[in-house]
């Protein structure tokens, strides 16, 4: 129950281009699938800066890695990345930075986050239970207007606004508190099936990544990593639906093209150079890892790294 099956860890690590003795940060700890795979190939003068906002990924983390002194663990969120790796070492850069987006499996198999609509628990869904609201509370106050937008931009759900209307109506007669609650209750609303998938996933989806601000932590995030990275140092970032993908590729564009209006120029300044350089096309799974863990399926890896 408490294990997460790490994907593209070694196109992850031949992508970061590791030097021994540098400084690594992995932003999304998790159980540390990508941090112990780095770790083997770090020599003793190398560090890792993992990240998680999760306390259970971090109590995890301290237990499995007790004894590796090239680890700094920090609970906290990406969002704040640069902060938290200057508060552990002494570096102002680092060589590499590493985000693998999404919700870890630990966090869905136990049925009492509330990430589940498989098991039933209280509807939370937060990462971080310290902090924000769970779903169940957003839910019993939130207009329909709102939840209609939430779960057809997050979710991309075609019955978004039939689920929306339905939310409130029931809530009327008594609080949605439970997942099963509002997975059966998604299940009425949505009159199409997608092979494979449950009714609810994209309305368990939306709910999450709004109560988590995923969008908004990754774009601070990947600011963050921009700001943290040396030259020759690069940002991986994998990515697990086309929400996440779309923000990420963006991201890259946006740092890796020369502003236009500068681009006319016969020679323009050496300060309008882009900061980061796209390495690569995106990359997926193959056939080996797609047989043996089928949550790589939706997995894909993109490349980018610091200019000088
Ligand atoms: C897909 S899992 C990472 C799995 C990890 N690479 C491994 O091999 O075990 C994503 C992790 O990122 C964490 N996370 C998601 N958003 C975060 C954020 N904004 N700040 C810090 N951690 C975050 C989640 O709590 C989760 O544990």
């Amino acid at each position: 129950m408490d294990e997460h099956t790490p994907v593209l860890v070694e196109e992850a690590l031949e992508a970061l281009a590791l030097r021994p003795d540098g400084l690594y940060v992995d932003a999304t700890f998790g159980r540390g699938g990508h941090t112990a795979r780095i770790l083997q190939a770090l020599g003793p003068d190398g560090q890792i800066v993992a990240i998680d906002r999760d306390p259970a990924a971090i109590a995890a983390g301290r237990a499995r890695f007790a004894h590796e002194t090239r680890l700094h663990l920090v609970r906290g969120e990406f969002a704040e990345l640069a902060a938290l790796v200057h508060a552990q070492t002494a570096h102002t850069f680092c060589d590499g930075v590493l985000f693998d987006f999404g919700v870890a499996s630990p966090q869905l198999d136990d049925a009492a986050r509330g990430f589940s609509f498989s098991k039933d628990g209280p509807l939370d869904m937060r990462m971080d239970p310290t902090r924000g609201q769970p779903v169940s509370v957003w839910l019993a106050d939130a207009g329909a207007d709102e939840i209609h937008h939430v779960i057809a931009t997050l979710g991309e759900q075609r019955f978004a606004r039939r689920i929306a209307a339905e939310i409130v109506r029931s809530r009327a007669a008594q609080a949605l508190t439970r997942t099963g609650e509002l997975a059966a209750l998604v299940a009425r609303c949505v009159r199409t099936r997608e092979p494979g998938k449950h009714p609810a996933t994209r309305t368990f989806q939306a709910l999450r990544m709004y109560v988590n601000d995923e969008l908004g932590q990754m774009q601070r995030g990947l600011e963050q990593a921009l700001r943290l990275l040396a030259p020759g140092g690069r940002l991986v970032a994998i990515s697990f639906h086309s929400l996440e993908d779309r923000l990420v590729k963006q991201f890259i564009r946006v740092h890796s093209e020369l502003d236009p209006v500068l681009a006319r120029l016969p020679r323009p300044p050496a300060s309008a150079e882009p900061p980061l350089r796209r390495i690569g096309n995106k990359q997926r799974a193959g056939d080996d890892e797609l047989a043996a863990n089928p949550r790589a399926r939706s997995a894909v890896l993109r490349i980018a790294e610091r200019r000088a």
